[in-house]
This record gives C-alpha cells, structure tokens and sequence, in this order.
C-alpha cells in the first residue's frame, strides 16, 4: 500500500479551478486528469479530497469488493431526492435492500416475453407512422434523440405502469431534460440556491417537477380507480403498501418515489443508448447492411419477439459498441467513503470522495485497441473474452448494479431491429460535427439529425 496521495491536478483556491474546469468540458477534462497523471488521481475540490480511478481492477474494488466501505454522496443524494424521493437510486442500507427485492421479480425474465411484445407495439406504432410520411415526402428527418425519447417513454409507461392513457410525451421529455440539466448544474454548484427564486431557471424546474410529479401519481390514481392487479410493477408496488403499509411497511409516498425512479431511470438512459446505436448505423452503413441482413435472415420480415433476440447476435453487438464508446450514463453515481478504505493500493479516508468515469475507461486503447473506432466485432464471442472484467461497465456493477440492464438491453435491441428492417439511416446533409453533452445521460448537444427511408430491398412482411 502507498502512503502518499495520488497525484494530481493542484489549485491554490481550493479546487475552483479544477471545478470551473469540470463544468465547462467534464468529458475532455476526466479524459485529460487520466493521460496526465495515470490511474489514480487526487485533488481538492472545497472541502473534499476527490479521486478518480481509472483502471478496472479499481473500479471492482469501488463497486463490488469494498462497496460496503462506500455509499453515494450526500450532495448527489440531495439533488437526486428532490425528484426521486428516497427512491432505490437515493436509498441505503435495509432499507435499499428491501426495496430492491420487492422490485426485482418486475425485472426477471418471466416476464420479458410480455415485455417484449409491449415493445414491438410501440416501435410498430412509430414505424408505421414514420412509413406514411416517407410515402408521401420520399424521405423522412428525425431528430432522433427527441424520438428516442418520445419512444422509450411510451415503452417504460406501458411496461412497468400499464398505461394505457395518452401521455404527452413531447412535454414529459422537455421536462426531464431541464431536470437533466438542473440536476447536473446543482451537483457542481459551490452553493445551494432555494426554489423559490423568481429566476428563469427555477421557474422551470418546478414546472418540471410539478408535471413529472403529476404524470406519476396519475399512474398511481389511475390504477387505484381500477383496482385492478395486474401482475406488473405498479401493483407489486401498490399492494406492498395495501398490505404493509402503516405497519411500518411501505407507504403511498414510498410507492410515488419508486414510481418517479422507475419513470425517469427507465427511460433516460436508454434513449440515449438507442440514439447513439442509430448514429453510428448513420456512420456506418456496412455495419447498417450486415444489421439489416442479419435482421432479414432471422426474422424474414416478421416482428421479433423475446425468443429471437439470441438469435441476433449481431444486433447485440452494435448496441454493445454504441454504448461503449457513447456511455448513457458517462459513470457511476459520485461515491463517498464511510471509512478508511484503499483503493487501487492509496488509502482514501472516511469522507473522501472517488469517482469512475466509464466514457473515459471505455476508450482507453490499452482494453479497446484503436478506441475511436466503431468496431461491434469487438463484442463478437471470441473477442469479447479479452475485455477485462470492469473494463466495460455501462450499467455498473456489484450490488448497486442498473436493475434494468436486461430490460433496457433487450429495448435497445429490438428497437434497432426493428426500425432498421423498414428502413434505411443516415446522417442528414445539414447535420454538423455532433458535440457532447454529459447531463443525466449522455446526449447530442441540440439534438441529431437523421434522415430516415425505405429500404432498397425489404422482406415483404415487413411492410405488411
Ligand atoms: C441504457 C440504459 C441504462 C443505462 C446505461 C443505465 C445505467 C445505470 C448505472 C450505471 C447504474 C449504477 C449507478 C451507480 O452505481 O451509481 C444504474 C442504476 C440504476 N438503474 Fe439503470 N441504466 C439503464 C436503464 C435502466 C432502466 C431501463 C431502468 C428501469 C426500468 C433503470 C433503473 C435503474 C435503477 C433503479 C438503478 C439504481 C439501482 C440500485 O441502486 O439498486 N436503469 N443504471
């Protein structure tokens, strides 16, 4: 073990330069902090000393062997329960645990057929929306990151919250991506500011909140007036307060905050992992072709269910490489150590902070060779081996691992499969250089432009 510190970036007014830093390129300045000075760096931020790791058996160390030595930091917390409440993303302890089991059967495999289907219905909705329109214009623009958005939440509505009312998606959107932003600056802000402040930005976010709250207990009302149990997550979540509830159990307000995590968690991310697979298929049209082959062969043109997916490795692969160089979320939730605890042979000591930011790892040549390139093949069976263990971690790991990584894997693969059966992808003419924007998740500053068409050559099923 070292007894020193880390090296590291140092600052004379208390890590302000270093935060101003962070603010203005987060993702050049992680990437820089680790070409400068190596694996493990230290420096100051305020009154905390915060580290970043770097190297995969740190990151196994942070996550799973010495998780217990660590939980999520109160600033992240505190931000993170204004929306969420003590949802499973903010909770510890017990009570995280019971959480998290009473959760888990909503995301066992049993029930992805269902799923699936729930999926395919809507993909098939927007597909055959987006087929009309190139009937009649020839070719169709999307942005596609406002689609993805718009889809994914649809498909976390009906999936975990039956829903079978008319959401208004674009709104629903527009208010996650100010909290998206809102959450990003408050997590660096040096001071906390109150809600109440006349400014244009907090006018927004209690918009946000208000609508993104409402959507929720509408789920809840709606379900309620119904009285029906479904079998799905909402009604695993309602009878637990029905049953627990006043006992000490679960209440109404726990039931809204798992609802709210559920709601943004489950749909953020993933939209931003399919509009990162859909840009590269733009970039890539051999990568598009072999896809869409592998698609037509599997599938001859009919819809894919939960059965088909091992069938289309392929597919697997291209999400599995989007999402490793365009990371949804860019790393971990920032961790704090609740004890004296080392960490890549450097002591951290008892509120020390430490931080594994997975855009960076996931692009060091020494586990991807030639990083920058989009290469699925790195993903193919024989390959995929020599990745190290946690040199890829784009849903975590350990106990606090994404509980819906299956599911969102399983999104990610079929919305691909499906879109690209119909249609062809590429970058629109007008759509520049994209730049990077790291808020909740990883997102195309302004959004990104692509032009979608009919295929060349279709199965004639698909377009039944
Ligand atoms: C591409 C899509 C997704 C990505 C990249 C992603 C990424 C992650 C990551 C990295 C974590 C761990 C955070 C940490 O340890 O600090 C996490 C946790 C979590 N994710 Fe996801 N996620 C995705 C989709 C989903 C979906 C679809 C759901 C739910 C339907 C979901 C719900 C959650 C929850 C509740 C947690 C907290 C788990 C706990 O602490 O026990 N995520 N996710």
């Amino acid at each position: 073990m070292s007894a020193a510190y880390p090296p590291g970036p140092t600052d004379r007014i208390w890590g302000m330069s270093i935060a101003r830093k962070l603010r203005r390129d987060m993702l050049s300045y992680y990437d820089w902090l680790h070409r400068e000075y190596g694996d493990m760096v230290c420096m100051r931020l305020g009154p905390y000393r915060y580290y970043v790791a770097y190297h995969p058996d740190q990151v196994k160390e942070l996550l799973v062997t010495k998780a217990k030595s660590f939980h999520m930091s109160p600033t992240v917390r505190r931000v993170i329960a204004q929306w969420d409440g003590n949802g499973l993303i903010t909770s510890e302890g017990d009570f995280w645990l019971r959480q998290r089991r009473l959760m888990q059967p909503a995301f066992s495999a049993r029930r992805f057929s269902g799923y699936a289907q729930m999926m395919t219905d809507e993909v098939q909705r927007v597909a055959d929306r987006w087929a009309q329109e190139i009937e009649i214009n020839g070719v169709l623009e999307v942005d596609v990151d406002r689609a993805m958005t718009d889809l994914t939440l649809s498909i976390v509505s009906r999936t975990l919250f039956g829903a079978d009312l008319e959401l208004n998606t674009a709104e629903i959107g527009r208010a996650v991506a100010v909290l998206s932003e809102t959450a990003v600056r408050e997590m660096q802000a040096p001071v906390h500011t109150p809600d109440w402040l006349p400014t244009t930005a907090k006018r927004k976010k209690r918009w946000a909140s208000r609508l993104l709250d409402e959507t929720v207990r509408g789920f809840i009302r709606h379900r309620r007036a119904s009285g029906e149990d479904r079998g799905d997550l909402l009604s695993m979540l309602l009878l637990a307060v029905d049953h627990e509830g006043g006992s000490g159990g679960m209440t109404d307000e726990q039931a809204r905050d798992e609802c709210m995590t559920l709601f943004l968690a489950g749909h953020d991310t993933s939209a931003a992992g399919l509009t990162w697979t859909f840009y590269n298929l733009a970039k890539h049209p051999a990568v598009a072709k072999r896809l869409q082959d592998e698609v037509d062969t599997v599938l001859g043109g009919r819809t894919p269910g939960y059965d088909d997916l091992p069938d289309l490795p392929y597919t697997e692969m291209v999400v599995k490489e989007a999402v490793r160089l365009y990371p949804p979320a860019i790393g971990v939730f920032l961790r704090e150590a609740l004890e004296e605890v080392v960490i890549g042979g450097y002591p951290l000591r008892k509120g020390d902070l430490i931080q594994v930011i997975s855009y960076v790892i996931h692009r060091d040549p020494r586990w991807f060779p030639d990083p920058l390139r989009f290469d699925p093949e790195r993903f193919s069976p024989h390959r995929a081996e020599e990745i190290p263990q946690f040199a890829y971690f784009p849903f975590g790991g350990g106990p606090r691992v994404c509980i819906g990584s299956h599911f969102a894997m399983m999104e990610m693969r079929l919305v691909a499969a499906m879109l690209l059966q119909r249609f062809d992808v590429r970058l629109a003419d007008h759509q520049g250089e994209v730049q990077l924007l790291p808020q909740m998740s990883l997102r195309p500053r302004g959004g990104l432009r692509l032009t979608f068409s009919r295929r060349a050559e279709v199965p004639a099923a698909a377009m039944a």
